[in-house]
């Protein structure tokens, strides 16, 4: 079974003074924890047993939040990243609990919606060798690692924040990876800005043909949350879509409970002390109409 790491650390100094007390990870996305969107993107993927890696500061706020995960049927273990010394490193440091498994590793900070997300999630969580990443148009590629691609869009470079990038294809948060990952992350040289780079094991990969970068297209959103516009156009993205629809966003409760993690019981359970917000009426009406929709929250 594919374990799940979810990187909640950095020092979150683009959104400074939110984040000189609040971990960035846990700043509100419209009405919920920015964290639940990574989580439940890998929930979706049909991934139960996770490591949150966050800095020692923040590790207690989201053991207050998260518990041990059993109210959602998953299972959260915590780990420390001593400093934000690179994306990879969240592979070393999960090196026990991966048990020689293989893992998908997720950014905090990132945020994925849109048509046919379940169904590419779990096609790369059913991939037993080599890795997956995800590749997404933006305006800016240069501020991410960046896919070249030849005619036939068969990845051929990734380079990290190149100044000339080779097109606008950027790497999202979100990587697949099968047990040789933790053996390639310790082999990885600290880059100039001193990080254990998370592009270096993209690139190891690559380099023996065993990456496959699937690309999003237009009907998807990938957002990251780390500056005080994308922060709030996250929020906007979120408010506007659930007033819409009357269906939420990366709500953990609701995907344990299609996926027959929790019950209907569990699930009311859950929604009581949310009911003055709104967002446990959202969870009891869910069961109230369970028929006209699948487990997987399509009509
Ligand atoms: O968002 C996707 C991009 O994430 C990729 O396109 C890049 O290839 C990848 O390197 C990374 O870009 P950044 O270097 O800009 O990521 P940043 O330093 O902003 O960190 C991303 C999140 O991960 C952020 O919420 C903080 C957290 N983090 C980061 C590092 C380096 C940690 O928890 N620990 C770390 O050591």
């Amino acid at each position: 079974m594919r374990k799940g790491i979810i990187l909640a650390g950095g020092n979150g100094t683009r959104l400074a003074p939110l984040t000189f007390s609040v971990s960035k990870q846990l700043m509100s996305v419209y009405d919920k924890p920015m964290i639940y969107y990574p989580i439940t993107t890998l929930m979706m993927a049909g991934i139960k047993e996770f490591l949150l890696i966050t800095n020692k500061e923040h590790l207690n706020s989201f053991k207050n939040l998260l518990k041990d995960g059993s109210q959602w049927g998953v299972n959260f273990q915590y780990a420390i990243q001593e400093k934000p010394n690179g994306i990879a490193e969240a592979i070393i440091i999960g090196e026990e609990f991966i048990n020689n498994s293989p893992i998908a590793l997720i950014l905090g900070d990132n945020l994925f919606h849109g048509t046919g997300l379940i169904e590419t999630l779990i096609d790369a969580n059913d991939q037993d060798t080599g890795g997956t990443i995800f590749a997404y148009q933006v305006r800016d590629p240069y501020r991410y690692g960046v896919v070249e691609f030849n005619d036939k869009k068969e990845a051929l470079s990734i380079e990290e924040k190149p100044k000339k990038p080779k097109s606008f294809y950027a790497v999202t948060g979100l990587y697949f990876y099968d047990k040789t990952a933790n053996k390639r992350a310790k082999a990885i040289i600290p880059s100039r800005r001193g990080e254990l780079e998370i592009t270096a094991l993209n690139n190891s990969y690559l380099q023996e043909k065993k990456l496959r970068v699937k690309t999003f297209g237009r009907g998807m959103t990938w957002l990251d949350t780390g500056t005080f516009d994308s922060l709030h156009e996250a929020s906007s993205y979120i408010k506007t879509i659930e007033h819409r629809q009357g269906l939420k966003v990366g709500c953990p409760e609701e995907i344990a409970w299609r996926r027959g993690w929790i019950d209907e019981k569990e699930l009311k359970d859950l929604a009581k002390p949310l009911n003055k917000s709104g967002y446990g009426s959202y969870l009891t009406s869910l069961i109230k109409y369970k028929r006209n929709i699948n487990r997987f929250g399509i009509n």
